[in-house]
């Protein structure tokens, strides 16, 4: 069934975004600085774009984006600075390519979520999947004192994946941004300061 369009999504519209997570992306980052001026950031799950598109505004021409996606990306441009776009499935590291070109990064984020059955259970399942995968590339990829943002359905491991989290990071918490839908059952999982291995 085709959603009727809400606030978010006329907003985006009118903004440039191709999509309205931009506005979770933008609550995160008001809350908890996870992205600075200058920095290379790797944004997972990246298609169609719009956090991609906020974070070359956010670090600027000096910094670097790196949009990842199992999907083919289109160009992405703002602010002057264009993203680098992979196309790779997070869960497959033999389908990383040269992404460790570009590492350490300062942040990594990831709006990446599984295409949902309907069956909760299994939609949960593949969720942390993704996120135990991203996690685990943060692990290689991040640099100390970086942050990260990872979007995890609710209701399987994410008690274990928290516990992960708090293992790498100086604070892990789990956040419901106001512009997630209501009935839907994602959060995120908001990492800062990557304490050194
Ligand atoms: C909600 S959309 C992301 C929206 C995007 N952040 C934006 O603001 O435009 C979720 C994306 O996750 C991607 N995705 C899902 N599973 C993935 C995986 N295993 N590896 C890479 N990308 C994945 C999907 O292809 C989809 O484009």
């Amino acid at each position: 069934m085709k959603r009727k369009p809400d606030h978010y999504t006329e907003r985006a519209r009118k903004e440039g975004f191709p999509a309205r997570s931009v506005y979770k992306f933008d609550e995160l980052q008001h809350r908890f600085r996870l992205v600075n001026r200058g920095d290379t950031v790797l944004d997972i799950g990246a298609s169609p774009g719009s956090w991609t598109l906020r974070l070359l505004e956010l670090v600027g021409k000096e910094g670097t984006v790196v949009a990842l996606d199992r999907k083919e990306l289109p160009e992405l441009t703002r602010a002057g600075n264009t993203a680098v776009c992979m196309q790779a499935d997070i869960t497959e590291p033999a389908e990383y390519g040269d992404l460790e070109r570009y590492a350490p990064f300062d942040a990594i984020v990831s709006d990446a979520a599984p295409n949902t059955s309907g069956h909760r259970t299994l939609d949960t399942a593949r969720s942390a999947v993704i996120v135990e995968s991203s996690l685990e590339l943060t692990g290689q990829l991040l640099k100390p004192g970086g942050n990260a943002a990872f979007k995890l359905f609710q209701g399987g491991d994410e008690q274990a994946i928290l516990a992960t989290a708090r293992d790498m990071f100086e604070k892990a918490r789990i956040v419901k941004p106001k512009a997630c839908r209501d009935e839907s059952f994602e959060v995120f999982l908001v990492c800062t300061g990557r304490t050194a291995t």
